[in-house]
């Protein structure tokens, strides 16, 4: 890989876990201070006894940080603006117990606090014993911090200090080097492409303070938005009423009942590809009350009458001019998954279906088992987290478009 230049001028926030291998960061920084990047460095209690801050200061050229509280005499907000100042912050070696702190989201030391105040990505490197690292602790607190967005470069495999053989050794610094030039300039696939996504419940009003709703929360919407930004896509997200919060780097434009999320959609046209994850109401109530409809002692419930939505999937999906290139409908199911989809796919004239069961938890929940619906088959996921089907189906989309002309 070739990084010159790639690196110039980035700043990089190296933190030293207390391990053996310490010792090779003194490597990593001569290569970063090489490719230009300017390195300040945060050494954890431990790590003190594997490298001087002394022999770190002298290769950063900058002042090395130890202790939370001399930072915080210096100034109030130093470990706030330590964290914020860097473009990326480099764990290294991530030992088990740096890890397991830092999923835990303690703050109890300058190196901790700087990582659970930071808003910049994170790199780990970790280190440790092949036990530690094979232990169920360990790989939980890295699956979580990994699915919080944090990367992870090695451990390699190899003979350790221990004496002891397997996967454990911090990645050797061109390996940590090359990872670090990754994480600073993510591949944007998806850059100059235009994907409209729909996320969300759709709430139809009774009367002004009455609404039918459903459990949808967004997340998996969202979280799919999120991802397409990630590549590089210009997104709009249309979205019903949520909690979740807007996704960074995203265009959204809230609706509330599916007629205005199909007009903020039409507007929202041109685009490459739409992705109608929402749960749109297929039915609104007939005559909104225009005012609170009044119990009356004694008098029957009122009745409702409901009138059908438009199906903004399949009118997004209809052959015109405006049509994506790409529409992708969801489905959700109670029953024959499979077949139930593969129908609605042809029955909304969608390219295609996410389809996934919700007699279970999935519905608000965290978790997604997805099957992916093409004119090719059904392709069934593993069980992930909706960030996880979001990443997978971004880069899916992300391949169809290098696959497809302009
Ligand atoms: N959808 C939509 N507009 C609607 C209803 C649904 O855009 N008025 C979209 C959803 O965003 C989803 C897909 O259609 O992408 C499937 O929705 P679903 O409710 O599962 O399917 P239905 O067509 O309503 O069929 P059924 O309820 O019979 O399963």
């Amino acid at each position: 890989m070739n990084l010159a230049g790639n690196l110039a001028g980035k700043r990089i926030l190296l933190i030293v876990g207390g391990g053996i291998a310490a010792y090779k960061v003194l490597e990593l920084i001569r290569l970063l201070r090489k490719e230009e990047a300017s390195v300040s460095a945060v050494l954890t209690a431990a790590a003190q006894h594997f490298v001087t801050p002394l022999s770190v200061q002298a290769l950063t050229e900058s002042r090395v940080c130890t202790e939370l509280l001399s930072l915080t005499d210096e100034n109030e907000m130093g470990h706030i603006q330590l964290s914020r100042a860097a473009d990326l912050l480099v764990v290294a070696p991530a030992t088990a117990n740096l890890l397991a702190r830092m999923a835990a989201g303690l703050a109890d030391d300058l190196a901790t606090t700087v990582l659970l105040a930071t808003d910049k990505p994170v790199l780990a490197a970790p280190a440790m014993n092949v036990r530690m690292w094979q232990h169920a602790a360990t790989q939980a607190n890295v699956a979580l911090l990994a699915q919080r967005g944090v990367g992870f470069v090695g451990p390699d495999e190899g003979p350790m200090a221990c004496n002891e053989y397997g996967p454990g050794r911090l990645s050797e610094p061109p390996a940590i080097l090359a990872a670090i030039a990754a994480a600073l300039h993510p591949p944007r696939p998806l850059a100059g492409r235009h994907m409209l996504v729909t996320s969300g419940p759709t709430h139809e009003p009774i009367d002004p303070v009455r609404y039918i709703a459903n459990r949808s929360s967004g997340r998996q919407g969202h979280a799919i938005a999120a991802a397409l930004a990630r590549l590089g896509a210009r997104v709009t997200l249309v979205s019903g009423p949520v909690t979740v919060p807007d996704p960074a780097g995203v265009a959204v434009r809230h609706v509330e009942t599916a007629e205005q999320m199909l007009a903020a959609c039409t507007a929202s046209l041109p685009a490459d590809a739409a992705i109608c994850a929402a749960a749109v109401a297929d039915w609104r109530v007939a005559g909104t009350a225009a005012a609170k409809i009044k119990k009356v002692p004694g008098a029957p419930p009122p009745a409702l009458a409901l009138a059908t939505n438009p199906d903004i999937l399949a009118t997004l999906a209809a052959p015109g001019p405006s049509r994506p290139r790409l529409v992708v409908g969801f489905a959700a199911e109670t029953e024959n998954l499979d077949a139930n989809a593969t129908a609605k796919r042809a029955r909304k004239g969608c390219d295609w279906i996410v389809a996934n069961d919700v007699s279970g938890d999935v519905m608000g929940g965290e978790a997604n088992e997805v099957h992916l619906v093409t004119a090719a088959g059904v392709e069934a996921w593993p069980r992930l987290a909706k960030e996880e089907v979001a990443r997978r189906l971004a880069a899916r989309l992300a391949d169809h478009f290098a696959g497809s002309a302009a």
